[in-house]
């Protein structure tokens, strides 16, 4: 099916680009059986949804519930959108009450896996896992009950909530009692610290947090209730707290403001009307971390968002619920990919969703091998760091393991090396499953471009081709389209249903980042080109591309040819200041597990990169490390290797950052 192998372009080219040759149509099996089964349907509906967007996303929506039928598609005024105009709808009853209406209330809605495996005594020793099903009538009780205890405690429709949970039903039940009855949710990860809650519960303006004493974690407690105390000595904003019963960890209550959630609920009634809501009132708040300055909270409103997610979920992955699907997304409801695509765009679309508590490394390497095999998981998502940790931790964990329930992989978060995917598509896929990598962002709300699994031919590296609705195209700073395999910026060129409707309480900041680049079109911030095929190829964000000697070079596609070399698990590449060629390219490299540090492999494994892209993308530096600076989320902090490679006190914010140690390892190892 695959061609083998990738060449380098000519070196007389202004860009090097890593040459792709593999293509993987989709299964012809797979093809038949799908929504969208062949590249001239893509096509057909693509023009179409472009040409007669508000058309095509009116006949969308009339697939959900609308109390009140939208008077206008769109009123585009740019950059603001307000979509389904006069339109009255509410997104937990679309996740919820539709399915009941329907008749499938006793049909299942959530599979939730705690962490723990726990034998006879409570202990961790190879007994089963705690596993909770809920079904779509549960849900709508266990919501409309915290619904009401939410409004017993005062909460109004359009009050900010802020929730900061583990990864257990009651966040999913959270989040959708506070849509139910109008409160935009601001959900903040489990992962951050208590000053990213007071920065959040106070640029949200947010008077109640939800959260638990704690959710579990490699075996241990995470101490969410003490973080939010913590925050809360920082901030007098919030007057109440919601804590949740999970790990029965030692936690302090302070009389009047914090509340068991077990005795809100007890007395709380199980029937709660949804609230009809203006398709554009605010539904969340989420807030994603700039390269500079505070967290921005990008906003997302109902109606819009809703069809959106709706359709990418129910097309991204094929979404059968008459096949038994079980999807599984492996991240965490804390960030936007939870957001759309464990909760508001899966429920609507009748396939379980999979929820896990905890780490992919507990109690064993092979956890997450041995979920997909018990519960039957057709649809897996997940992001490429996670990828890359598999690869280092070895095969055996997922041979011991039967993987053929699997037709959909999913990727997000980040560019995916084409060693990385290969390797998915084979370790993990069987070389049968059709990989969809999805790029997009938490301003976008859901996936803007990506393969369709029925219809893509796909190619490691390349998210492909734009969802339906989306006009994307990479272009100079003029905004006009440059050409083939050549690096630009990428931007949106008409408005999308799930588009940020702003940066809360920031209007410049929402104008400056994503209208202010190239007149008139949504800027992403990430660098790409588009191939012969038509094919976006993301290249990093724009701030990462680096110019040396004269020559554009995506860190990018440096890291995917430093990841190609045997030994190498994982990289990330920053320019510095260099006398002669103006910027060099500093590289950070982590080795696969049992492989030693020599000046040789260093050697090697830039040559191995010059062979690959040609002399110009030589590394000038290269640094081993035991692991690269990431966020919470898994990405890179290519600023902070920037500031260490130009040899630089480390500048900015670092809040976001998993481990801080590492910084000073590198630090003190550079040259
Ligand atoms: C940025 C958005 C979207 C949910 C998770 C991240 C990078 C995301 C891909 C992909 C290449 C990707 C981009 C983007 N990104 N997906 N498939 N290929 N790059 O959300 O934190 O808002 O980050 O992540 O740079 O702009 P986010």
């Amino acid at each position: 099916m695959a061609q083998a192998g990738k060449s380098t372009e000519s070196e007389s080219s202004m860009e090097s680009v890593l040459t792709e040759n593999r293509h993987f149509p989709p299964p012809a099996a797979f093809a038949k059986q799908a929504h969208i089964g062949s590249i001239e349907k893509y096509e057909e509906m693509h023009k179409r949804s472009v040409e007669d967007s508000e058309g095509f996303w009116s006949e969308v929506a009339d697939e959900l519930h609308w109390f009140k039928k939208w008077d206008t598609v769109l009123e585009w005024n740019l950059p603001d959108a307000k979509w389904f105009v006069g339109g009255k709808t509410n997104i937990c009853y679309n996740c919820i009450d539709r399915q009941i209406d329907d008749g499938l209330g006793d049909h299942t809605a959530i599979v939730w896996e705690g962490e723990p495996i726990q034998d006879q005594d409570g202990g961790h020793a190879g007994g089963e896992p705690e596993i909770r099903k809920l079904t779509y009538n549960d849900l709508k009780r266990e919501v409309s009950r915290f619904a009401n205890a939410l409004k017993n405690l005062g909460v109004k429709k359009g009050d900010v909530v802020t929730i900061y949970m583990p990864m257990v039903p009651e966040l999913a039940i959270a989040m959708l009692a506070c849509a139910r009855i109008g409160a935009p949710h601001s959900i903040i990860f489990g992962g951050f610290s208590a000053s990213a809650i007071r920065d959040r519960v106070e640029d949200g303006k947010s008077n109640i947090v939800i959260t638990a004493d704690g959710g579990w974690r490699r075996g241990k407690a995470v101490p969410l209730k003490d973080n939010v105390d913590e925050a809360l000595t920082l901030t007098d904003l919030v007057k109440t707290v919601v804590v949740l019963e999970r790990c029965q960890n030692d936690i302090n209550m302070v009389e009047g403001r914090d509340h068991w959630w077990e005795d809100i609920t007890a007395t709380a009634s199980e029937h709660c009307e949804a609230e009809p809501m203006d398709a554009e009132d605010l539904l969340f708040i989420l807030y994603t971390s700039g390269s500079t300055g505070k967290p921005k909270g990008i906003m997302h409103t109902t109606g819009g968002y809703m069809v959106y997610t709706y359709l990418t979920s129910k097309y991204t992955f094929d979404l059968h619920p008459e096949n038994n699907d079980m999807y599984w997304c492996t991240a965490d409801i804390g960030w936007i990919t939870g957001h759309s695509y464990i909760v508001y765009g899966l429920l609507p679309n009748r396939v379980p969703t999979l929820m896990y508590e905890g780490a992919p490394d507990a109690p064993d390497k092979d956890r997450f091998w041995d979920i997909i095999e018990r519960h039957k998981v057709t649809k897996f998502y997940t992001a490429p760091t996670a990828i890359r940790a598999f690869m280092k931790w070895g095969r055996e964990h997922i041979d011991k393991h039967d993987l053929s329930s699997l037709n959909v992989l999913g990727t997000v978060g980040e560019p995916i090396n084409p060693e990385a995917w290969m390797w998915y598509h084979e370790v993990i896929g069987n070389e049968k499953c059709p990989i969809v990598d999805t790029w997009w962002q938490t301003e976008t709300g859901g996936h803007m471009l990506t393969p369709l699994p029925g219809a893509t031919t796909t190619t490691p590296g390349s998210c492909t081709k734009p969802f339906f609705g989306i006009d994307a195209a990479v272009v100079n700073s003029e905004g006009e389209p440059v050409g083939e395999n050549e690096g630009g910026i990428l931007v949106i060129r008409k408005p999308w249903p799930s588009m940020l409707r702003g940066v809360y309480g920031n209007r410049e900041r929402f104008i400056d980042t994503y209208w202010s680049k190239v007149e008139g079109y949504y800027t992403a911030g990430d660098g790409a080109r588009k191939d012969e095929h038509g094919n976006f190829w993301i290249m990093g964000r724009i701030d990462d591309v680096i110019v040396v000697a004269g020559h554009n070079l995506g860190t990018m596609e440096v890291e995917s040819a430093l990841v190609s070399h045997d030994a190498v698990a994982e990289a990330a590449v920053v320019g510095f200041p260099h006398d002669i060629k103006g910027t060099g390219i500093a590289a950070f490299v982590t080795l696969v597990g049992g492989i030693e540090e020599t000046d040789e492999l260093k050697k090697q494994v830039r040559d191995h990169v010059a062979k690959e892209l040609g002399p110009i993308s030589k590394p000038d530096k290269l640094q081993f490390t035991p692991a690269l600076p990431k966020t919470r989320s898994g990405k890179i902090m290519r600023r902070l290797l920037r500031d260490i490679a130009a040899g630089r006190e480390i500048s900015g914010d670092i809040t976001t950052l998993e481990d801080k140690s590492i910084v000073e390892k590198l630090q003190q190892q550079a040259d």
